[in-house]
């Protein structure tokens, strides 16, 4: 670790807070050079600071607007991710930036987070997979990641100063998860800390957050930065752990950590530790600058597109309707604004002014030359000046006269963007006119969607046979749906959102988004396909699913409990006629645990590409710490002693077979005492043969009396303390029994 001895008091405060918008202080005297930071994630968001916003309303310079998170994660694929990652280094390098400010791992708890977009996923597993393989590819090309945004930030609704309340197993099963993941096994160069409160505490001044968790449990070695503007009281903020300060707060911050060490408020040595990790970063990012690097624009469109391909999830394809034949004299309708004039990416402090774009009416026109293509808009986007009527019958006649209708509708940026929440889950209601006429005037219509968040599908998609959801596609987008539509790809993108029935079936909905200043996550565990799938609850489509141009079938599952895991192994064959990549999901359920736990739960997942008629092994491995829960009573991740049922498939509830695995736990069950229950004792490797005997006596002396096992009378002795069982009249049991046990289990046998 880069010392700081030798600095003045001065210097070190002032190494802790920003220097303008983008930059850390340099130190040119003793050789600390400034760190240039850029958002992020998904593509640069390049300012001069001049023009410095957080906000996304002033230009940046252009570059690839690969698609957001919500689309790279229904790819599940880590490779591309890693990819992705690494192109983002090499336009960091090219443009003098050394730490990108992303990804974003937090947990997509509602539907209506209007960030949704830049988030991967409902599941803690997926997302931090995802965000892991993210960060050691532009790590691995000298450009530091920001880790984002640390912690329970899952709202915008009041999101600088809403306290999310969560119960610790849930905070550590769920919310933290992802963090932890990307922490332990890709290093961000620095982590962020969010703008909202957790249990109460600024997430800037949380010290368990930022230290006692961040560093003390995870062992994290990098820099915290604030979000732009989180700090609220910056002595607080140093002495919980946070590090950097963004942006600049002048002399304020400086001066407060001053004038907090002058009174003895804070330690000195606090601030020489962040303001040691400052300069650390700096000395890092000054090893690995490449002044003459240089990327190809080209090359970093068509990966964008190859993600944008990859992330499309075809969610419905009644009748094989796609993929539409390139080759066929037929006439296309391309209907919707969105075809011309693509949303591809999300609003806020992410957004990226892109290198080129591409628009599907191009794409299809040049993908299917013997076709003839008409466009009609259909209707206005965020322009309520327009006339929506004359659009729609326009559109409505093109679709009639058309083979085939193909029907771009999707989300306005209007309505969803970082700093607010979505109210409702619906398309624009001129947009859900338009697709009922068009259907009815067609009955071969295909629906392309351009949305961050989920849209409700329930009210409309019986009407139509088939529904691509194409995400936010970035720059490429336009292209890559043609690649889709006309089977130039085949579909392989996976929901890593379940799409709901309707916004009242949301597992946040009764909490959502809280009150006075508190955001109650009283669903706990119940994330996402957690809630849906435990409570039987109806969705559109569940977590997991997407189709292909061909069919997989899954045979011979095997499972092979060790000492480090789970091994499941499973046959996988491409059933159809054309090359297809399937994503195998592993999920692992704990019937008989001692702790509340989802019907089933993500545990590993892969990707298979495979020939038509081609059937390969795959094996997913499942590391023993994911099999952990967080037991709160004993404070510590624990793995149970138990028979898990393991479920593979192509969705969450798509699962085409399923086993078991012994695995054994880590650790004994809680030592019972005279004040716990029968039902405790008897659970207890020791207590419970032990008890069985001394209950000998009891059957003896109750005779007919005794209630039965698995009798009503019986369930409800079990929830007796044994001291009280002790004290009934008849009962033979007395103190040197009850004392001889209890020395017994304290022995441990
Ligand atoms: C956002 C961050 C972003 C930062 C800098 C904040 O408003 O929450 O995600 O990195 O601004 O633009």
């Amino acid at each position: 670790m880069t010392t700081v001895a030798g600095l003045s008091l001065g210097e070190k405060a002032a190494l802790t807070t920003g220097r303008g918008w983008w930059h850390t202080a340099a130190l040119p005297e003793v050789g600390i050079p400034a760190v240039r930071m850029a958002d992020g994630p998904h593509g640069l968001r390049l300012q001069t600071e001049e023009e410095a916003d957080h906000l996304g309303i002033n230009e940046s310079a252009a570059a690839t607007c690969f698609p957001p998170a919500v689309t790279l994660a229904s790819t599940w694929d880590t490779e591309l991710a890693g990819r992705v990652g690494r192109a983002l280094a090499h336009e960091s390098h090219a443009h003098g930036v050394d730490v990108l400010l992303g990804p974003g791992v937090n947990i997509k708890r509602s539907p209506l987070c209007g960030r949704n977009f830049e988030y991967f996923s409902e599941d803690p597993l997926l997302s931090g997979v995802l965000g892991a393989a993210w960060v050691n590819g532009l790590q691995a090309e000298g450009v530091g990641a920001s880790l984002k945004h640390f912690a329970a930030n899952n709202q915008e609704t009041d999101r600088m100063t809403v306290s999310a309340d969560v119960d610790a197993r849930t905070l550590r099963e769920i919310y933290l998860a992802p963090f932890r993941r990307v922490v332990t096994e890709a290093g961000p160069w620095t982590v962020m800390c969010s703008y909202n409160r957790v249990n109460g505490v600024h997430a800037s001044q949380n010290r368990w957050l930022l230290t006692d968790v961040l560093r003390g449990e995870w062992g994290y070695d990098g820099l915290v930065v604030s979000d732009w503007g989180a700090v609220v009281d910056r002595a607080r903020a140093l002495a919980a752990g946070l590090d950097l300060e963004m942006p600049t707060s002048g002399a304020a911050g400086p001066t407060h950590v001053r004038t907090a060490i002058e009174t003895g408020e804070l330690d000195e040595r606090l601030l020489d530790t962040s303001a040691a990790r400052v300069a650390e970063l700096a000395r890092k990012a000054a090893a690995q600058r490449r002044p003459d690097a240089a990327f190809d624009p080209s090359e970093h469109h068509e990966l964008a597109r190859e993600v944008a391909v990859r992330g499309a999830v075809l969610l419905k394809n009644e009748g094989r309707l796609l993929p539409l034949d390139p080759s066929a004299a037929q006439r296309i309708a391309v209907i919707g604004e969105f075809a011309r004039t693509p949303r591809y990416q999300g609003a806020g402090s992410s957004k990226v002014t892109p290198t080129r774009l591409d628009d599907a009416l191009t794409a299809i026109t040049a993908a299917a030359p013997a076709a003839t293509v008409t466009f009609a808009p259909g209707f206005p986007v965020d322009d309520p000046q327009a006339n929506a009527d004359g659009l729609r019958a326009e559109a409505v006649q093109a679709g009639a006269d058309a083979d085939v209708a193909v029907l771009f509708l999707g989300l306005p940026a209007s309505f969803e963007s970082e700093g607010f929440d979505r109210e409702h889950l619906e398309l624009p209601e001129e947009q859900l006119r338009l697709l009922a006429e068009v259907a009815a005037a067609n009955p071969r219509t295909v629906v392309v969607l351009a949305n961050g968040g989920v849209v409700r599908l329930s009210g409309w998609m019986g009407r139509v046979p088939a529904v691509l959801e194409g995400w936010l596609a970035g720059q490429a987008g336009g292209s890559a749906t043609a690649d889709l539509l006309f089977g130039a790809a085949n579909p392989s993108g996976r929901l890593a959102e379940t799409i709901p029935l309707r916004l009242a079936d949301t597992p946040a909905h009764l909490d959502w988004p809280g009150e006075n200043g508190h955001a109650a996550y009283g669903e706990g565990l119940f994330v996402g396909y957690r809630y849906y799938d435990t409570r039987g609850i109806e969705v559109s489509f569940p977590f997991g699913h997407g189709l292909s141009y061909t069919d997989f079938g899954y045979t011979n599952l095997r499972t092979a409990a060790g000492d480090d895991g789970l091994d499941v192994t499973v046959a996988v064959t491409n059933t159809g006629r054309r090359t297809g990549r399937e994503v195998v999901q592993v999920y692992v359920g704990a019937p008989g645990s001692r702790v509340r736990r989802p019907a089933r739960e993500l545990k590993g997942f892969t990707i298979t590409d495979l020939e038509p008629g081609e059937t390969r092994d795959v094996t997913v491995r499942i590391p023993r710490t994911d099999l952990a829960y967080f037991d709160t009573a004993a404070g510590a991740w624990a793995v149970e002693g138990l028979d898990y049922r393991v479920d593979v498939g192509a969705s969450s509830r798509d699962l085409r077979l399923s086993g078991a695995a012994t695995v054994p736990g880590d650790q004994a069950v809680p030592t019972p005492d005279a004040d716990s229950s029968l039902a405790v004792w008897l659970a207890h490797p020791v207590g419970g043969p032990a008890l069985d005997g001394l209950l000998d006596k009891v059957r003896a002396a109750l005779g007919e009396n005794y209630p039965g096992e698995g009798s009503s009378r019986y369930r409800s002795v079990l929830g007796m303390r044994l001291s009280q069982i002790a004290r009934l009249p008849a009962v033979p049991l007395n103190q040197d029994d009850l004392d001889r046990l209890i020395a017994l289990v304290r022995a441990g046998g």
